[in-house]
C-alpha cells in the first residue's frame, strides 16, 4: 500500500474533516477469530451465492488501493486520509472473511491467486490528483452510495443463505458498511460547507455511481474468482451473473433502505411524498434485472 507521502499530513490546519477514530467508531470491532468457523455446514452452501461471495472477497481485498486513491484525491486533508486508512483495514478484513468462508465451501478456491488475477486485469488510478466525480464532495457522495449499496448487498445475500457461518459473516459486514456510510456522510456534510456543488450535481454523481455497478469491477472480480484459466473475459456475461444472482435475493426492505439513504446522500428528502414511488420503481428495476439474468443463465 502506498503512503500519503506526496501530500504530507504535517499541516493539521488544512484538514476539512475532523476525524476521531475513537469517537467515530471506525476502528475494527471484530476479527476473523470472532467468526464461528466450526459451525460451517457444507450441504447448506448455495453454489450461486458462493460464486458471488468469491468475487466480493476480491473487491473487498482491493480496499488498500481505494485508500491510496482517496489519499491522493484528498491530498492535504489528514482527517480524510486517516479515515481512508482505517476504513481500508475494515474492507480488507471483509475480503479475508469472505475468502476464508469461500475456501471452506470450495477447498480448491485459491484466494491469493484469484486476487492476483483480479488486480492484473483491474487497476485503479491510485495517483489521481482529482476525483473522477469532479470534486471532493462528489467523491464523498459516491462513497456513501457504495457503502449503502454494499450494506444491502450483504444483508440480502446473508438473509437468503442457510449456511450459518456465511449468515454471520454477512451480518457483521453489513453492519460495518452502514457505519462506513455514516462516516462518509459526516465527512460529506463538512465538505459541503466549503464546496457548494449543488443538488443537481449531487444527484448526477449518485445516479452515475449507482449505474456503475454494471461496469467492469464486479464483472471482472466474478471472472477472476470463478473462470477457468483458459476462459476469456466476457464482461456482460460475468456482470449478468454477479448482479442477477444478487438482485434476485433483494427484498423490498433492502431496496427501501438503499433508496432512502441514497436520496439523503444526493441532498434529497427521503421523507418526501414521492420517495415511496422512487423506491417502488427501484424495486421493480432490481427484480426485473434479477429475472432477466435468471432467464439468461437458464439458456
Ligand atoms: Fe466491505
Ligand atoms: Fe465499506
Amino acid at each position: 500500500m502506498a503512503s500519503c507521502e506526496p501530500c504530507h499530513i504535517a499541516n493539521e490546519s488544512q484538514s476539512h474533516f475532523e476525524y476521531d477514530p475513537t469517537a467515530d467508531s471506525l476502528m475494527t470491532h471484530w476479527t476473523l477469530d470472532d467468526i464461528p468457523w466450526d459451525r460451517f455446514e457444507a450441504e447448506k452452501v448455495d453454489p450461486r451465492i458462493l460464486r458471488v461471495a468469491k468475487a466480493a472477497s476480491l473487491v473487498e481485498l482491493n480496499g488498500g488501493d481505494y485508500a491510496d486513491y482517496l489519499c491522493s484525491v484528498f491530498c492535504g486533508d489528514p482527517g480524510i486520509q486517516r479515515l481512508a486508512r482505517d476504513w481500508a483495514q475494515e474492507e480488507v478484513q471483509h475480503g479475508r472473511a469472505l475468502g476464508r468462508w469461500a475456501c471452506l465451501a470450495d477447498p480448491d478456491f485459491d484466494l491469493e491467486s484469484a486476487f492476483a488475477r483480479f488486480t492484473d486485469g483491474y487497476r485503479l488510478d491510485v495517483e489521481a490528483s482529482q476525483s473522477v466525480r469532479g470534486s471532493r464532495a462528489g467523491e464523498l457522495v459516491a462513497r456513501c452510495i457504495v457503502e449503502v449499496g454494499t450494506s444491502s448487498f450483504y444483508a440480502a445475500l446473508g438473509e437468503a443463505s442457510e449456511e450459518p457461518v456465511f449468515v454471520e459473516v454477512c451480518r457483521r459486514i453489513a453492519a460495518d458498511e452502514l457505519r462506513h456510510y455514516r462516516m462518509f456522510y459526516k465527512a460529506l456534510k463538512q465538505y459541503l460547507e466549503r464546496e457548494k456543488i449543488g443538488r443537481l450535481r449531487r444527484i448526477l454523481v449518485a445516479l452515475g455511481r449507482i449505474f456503475e455497478s454494471e461496469d467492469d469491477e464486479l464483472a471482472y472480480a466474478h471472472f477472476a474468482a470463478n473462470a477457468d484459466a483458459e476462459e476469456s473475459y466476457e464482461r456482460q456475461r460475468h456482470a449478468d451473473f454477479m448482479l442477477g444472482v444478487t438482485y434476485s435475493h433483494y427484498q423490498r426492505k433492502h431496496v427501501d433502505r438503499v433508496v432512502a439513504m441514497s436520496l439523503k446522500a444526493a441532498g434529497l428528502d427521503p421523507q418526501a411524498a414521492w420517495a415511496p414511488w422512487a423506491s417502488r420503481l427501484a424495486y421493480h428495476l432490481v427484480r426485473h434485472r434479477g429475472a432477466k439474468t435468471a432467464q439468461a443463465l437458464a439458456t
